[in-house]
């Protein structure tokens, strides 16, 4: 009896610690009064299992419906989704108060070591970011209008050609040969020539291959435990995609930092010729070009996609904007950086766009200071993860009256949408660590969006009815737009 006591002695200390730890967190943890499921707060294993399944940005926009604007979905994790929010969470902070520092399980050290703009501390950072600046002024920006014109001609006169052979094009891909033969032509002064070939160059397939090794690999970095099991749960491919990706990154930045295929000015000379002492090292500068080709055209052509899906699935809303774009040019040459400001009407659109389909869906998590601080009326203890889901926040209806539904008039001022909290919707983030390429992302989706729908007719294809149907790992899963053009006749 005594024998068998003992031998199961190891599961009853096990089953009462594990029914110890859910009753604190769950009741006396300081986080025990903030909204959200008990199942929850116990352990983070059902957010990553929403998470490994594609499903985690629904799934949190199901709890905010259920508890608030305020939920708590793993013990020490807490999203809010409320406009007040992103000042506090993200924001520049007061003298003598401290920012909220991004979440080190989430921003992972680079495969080299060396830190890029994203992944910095603080004073890394403002390095990184006074050189980077210069590539993103409105000075550099109008420097970049003509090579933009080059490629959006180029999209134009290969759409024009697959419209005359009666195919369907998919305008996903065509977003993203775009958006990367300009970024990397931009970054390094190299295109990638996925609008010639018309097919992706081998680092984009890359990246597109490692989207759902994120969502694995955080489970492993919560678990270290399941690092055991990596080979199981990570794919091997997914693995050696990710190493081929950095290697080719590497290879093409230093190709260009030693004067080769150096055509004319691109992101890295604006870097080297302000770069100094306090400046960054070689590997740091081949860091931020790499995360600049990823960063600066998947957002953009997912922006693309989702605005052009939602534009042909609203067909009222279709046929006002492309009104205002045939009225208000004389010929194509009209459409230039400047003039796209004046499309309201289309401006609203892309709004809308970035709102009911936010190219970067999840949360960007933050650890609040040390000494804690009060979020939305709710103590929030230090080292507590919060963060702002966009795609949560974006359909809440307690934010926006129709939330599922596409209205760019509520960016124009229609009284039906007076209450909206329009100040919620934030794409780009905000503060010392929002987007840097924010004004260079709004000039190509205007130039891309004016011009296709200046030159052509679309029709979504019927199989690409639920396009929008998605799951989402790190980046949307997303399926093709399949479209049907039709040139626009012109004398
Ligand atoms: C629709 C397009 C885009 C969206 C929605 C977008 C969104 C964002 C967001 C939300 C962040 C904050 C990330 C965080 O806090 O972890 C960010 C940062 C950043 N983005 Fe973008 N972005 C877009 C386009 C671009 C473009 C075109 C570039 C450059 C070519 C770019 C370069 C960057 C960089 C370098 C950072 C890090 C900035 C810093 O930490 O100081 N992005 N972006």
């Amino acid at each position: 009896m005594f024998v068998m006591f003992l031998s199961s002695l190891p599961s009853v200390v096990l089953l009462f610690f594990v029914a110890a730890r859910s009753v604190y967190y769950a009741f006396f943890h300081p986080l025990a009064k903030v909204p959200g499921p008990k199942l929850y707060a116990f352990w983070d294993l059902a957010f990553l299992y929403h998470l490994v399944r594609g499903e985690w940005p629904h799934k949190l926009k199901q709890l905010h419906d259920e508890y608030g604007p305020v939920v708590r979905y793993t013990s020490k994790h807490v999203s809010f989704i409320s406009p007040g929010a992103w000042k506090i969470i993200y924001g520049h902070r007061m003298a003598g108060q401290e920012t909220f520092q991004k979440d080190r399980l989430s921003y992972r050290p680079t495969m080299s070591g060396y830190p890029n703009i994203l992944i910095a501390n603080d004073s890394d950072h403002r390095r990184h970011r006074r050189l980077l600046s210069h590539a993103f002024s409105e000075k550099a920006l109008r420097g970049q209008e003509d090579i933009m014109m080059r490629y959006v001609d180029l999209l134009m006169a290969r759409l024009a050609e697959k419209a005359r052979a009666g195919e369907v094009v998919d305008m996903v891909r065509w977003f993203n040969f775009t958006t990367f033969d300009l970024i990397g032509d931009l970054a390094f002064g190299q295109p990638f020539g996925c609008l010639s070939s018309g097919e992706y160059h081998a680092w984009v397939a890359m990246i597109f291959k490692t989207v759902k090794l994120g969502a694995f690999l955080e489970v492993i970095r919560r678990h270290p435990v399941l690092g055991i099991l990596k080979s199981l749960l990570v794919p091997t491919e997914l693995t050696r995609s990710h190493a081929e990706h950095w290697a080719l990154s590497e290879q093409t930045a230093k190709r260009r930092l030693a004067g080769a295929d150096m055509r004319r000015e691109d992101f890295v000379s604006h870097i080297l010729r302000h770069n100094d002492e306090k400046g960054m090292s070689e590997g740091e500068i081949i860091e931020n070009a790499n995360l600049l080709i990823v960063a600066g055209s998947e957002t953009t052509a997912t922006q693309l996609s989702g605005t052009t899906f939602y534009l042909l699935t609203n067909r009222d809303k279709y046929d006002k904007v492309v009104s205002e774009i045939r009225g208000s040019f004389e010929r194509e040459d009209d459409i230039t950086l400047l003039s796209v400001n004046e499309l309201e009407y289309m401006n609203a659109v892309l709004k809308e766009g970035f709102r009911v389909y936010p190219p970067a869906p999840l949360a960007l998590p933050r650890s609040t200071p040390p000494e804690g601080e009060y979020i939305e009326g709710y103590w929030i203890p230090g080292n507590t993860t919060v963060s702002i889901p966009h795609l949560a926040a974006y359909h809440s209806e307690t934010n926006f009256r129709n939330a599922d539904k596409f209205v760019p008039e509520r960016w124009l001022g229609d009284p039906e949408y007076a209450h909206d909290a329009r100040g919620v919707l934030q794409p780009f983030s905000v503060g010392p660590r929002n987007c840097i390429g924010m004004n260079l992302a709004y000039a190509e989706m205007r130039l891309i969006l004016a011009r296709l729908l200046w030159n052509f007719d679309l029709e979504l294809m019927p199989e690409s009815r639920s396009w929008n149907e998605q799951k989402i790992y790190s980046l949307w899963d997303k399926g093709a737009i399949n479209v049907k053009l039709t040139p626009v006749p012109r004398e």
